[in-house]
């Protein structure tokens, strides 16, 4: 494997060194380690949900201990609510992640909508105070559920907010990796979800190609509609065999946001996808890395899955374990 080559390569440097200095010598040049993204940069690490493997996912609380514990970048999924402001949820209705039906006063809101299983609460039938009221919970089974019911849904401002007091205290500049959600649904309502989008993101100095954020979607006419507006760089995720070519999307997006087994074959070979994308000058930002979810050609250890995808050049990787990701690239430093 990579990684023990990668070793090996280093140990042999080490032991020159070793060797060179125990005779007085000058040490000798040894072959700088390299990776194999577009910038030879170490990847990315993009706290998915924030630190959602500890925390309710979407919480200040998530994103604080996934900056904490290393996270380059934390990545709210927004929604918007009747009055307009943009939250931080990763689904519009709300019974999986909140406490709402515990709210009598909203039982007449729960409705049946196009597109969802069942009757639900959307975000988009509340106004911003309604939606403080909430508290937020465990969305994933067998995750702590301790903190059920303590954390209220932030504004995408207040994550902002968040990113730019911790980037000053640590002297980090930390990035941030919004998602839209069903924009397109969303606008046909009346909302004006690009507007607030990029309104905030230029509130809080991030509007440049070279500011650390990038704006990811599903939706492949919302980033062509973005490209038009922002020089933010755009990502286009996909989590199925691409129906068009990287050509096709290098004319609207900055890079792309695959699926992470669309990268390999049932046995870790990679499909060549990496390749192809950095051929074009697409840098690959992959999801979602889970050490209660690894994918089953690591036989349950997360860290042999993420040095393998680091392995393979990836430029990003989405993880609900931030720590767990950034130990990993430290071993493969
Ligand atoms: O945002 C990257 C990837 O996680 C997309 O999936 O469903 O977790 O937002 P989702
Ligand atoms: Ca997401």
């Amino acid at each position: 494997m990579w990684n023990l080559k990668r070793y090996g390569i280093s140990l042999l440097g080490l032991l020159s060194l070793t060797c060179a200095c125990s005779v007085g010598q000058e040490p000798p040049q040894t072959e700088a380690l390299s990776w194999h993204t577009l910038n030879g940069e170490p990847p990315i690490i993009i706290a998915h949900r924030g630190a959602s493997g500890y925390l309710p996912e979407h919480t200040l609380a998530a994103y604080a201990l996934a900056i904490d514990m290393g996270a380059d970048f934390i990545e709210p999924d927004l929604v918007i609510t009747k009055d307009g402001e943009l939250v931080v949820r990763h689904d519009r209705y709300l019974s999986d992640s909140t406490n709402v039906a515990d709210h009598p006063q909203f039982a007449d809101r729960k409705r049946v909508k196009v597109g969802h299983e069942g009757a639900d609460w959307f975000v988009e039938d509340f106004t911003l105070a309604e939606i403080k009221t909430l508290r937020t919970k465990q969305v994933k089974a067998g995750r702590p559920t301790d903190f059920d019911g303590l954390y209220a849904i932030p504004t995408f401002d207040e994550v902002l907010e968040l990113v730019t007091q911790r980037s000053e205290e640590t002297g980090r500049r930390i990035g941030i990796y919004p998602e839209t959600k069903q924009p397109a649904a969303l606008e046909a309502l009346g909302l004006s979800y690009d507007t607030a989008l990029l309104d905030s993101l230029t509130k809080f100095g991030f509007d440049g190609d070279d500011d650390p954020v990038f704006i990811q979607s599903f939706e492949m006419e919302n980033l062509r509609r973005l490209s038009q507006k922002t020089n933010i760089r755009l990502i286009y995720l996909f989590g199925q065999p691409l129906s068009l070519s990287l050509e096709e999307i290098a004319r609207f997006a900055d890079g792309i946001g695959p699926y992470k087994l669309l990268l390999i074959d049932d046995l870790g070979v990679p499909t060549g996808l990496v390749k192809e994308a950095h051929e074009l000058d697409l840098p690959v930002h992959t999801w979602t890395f889970r050490e209660d979810d690894v994918a089953p050609q690591f036989q349950g250890i997360a860290k042999d899955e993420l040095i393998h995808f680091m392995d393979l050049g990836v430029d990003g990787l989405f993880s609900d374990f931030p720590d767990t990701a950034v130990k990993a690239r430290g071993v493969s430093e």
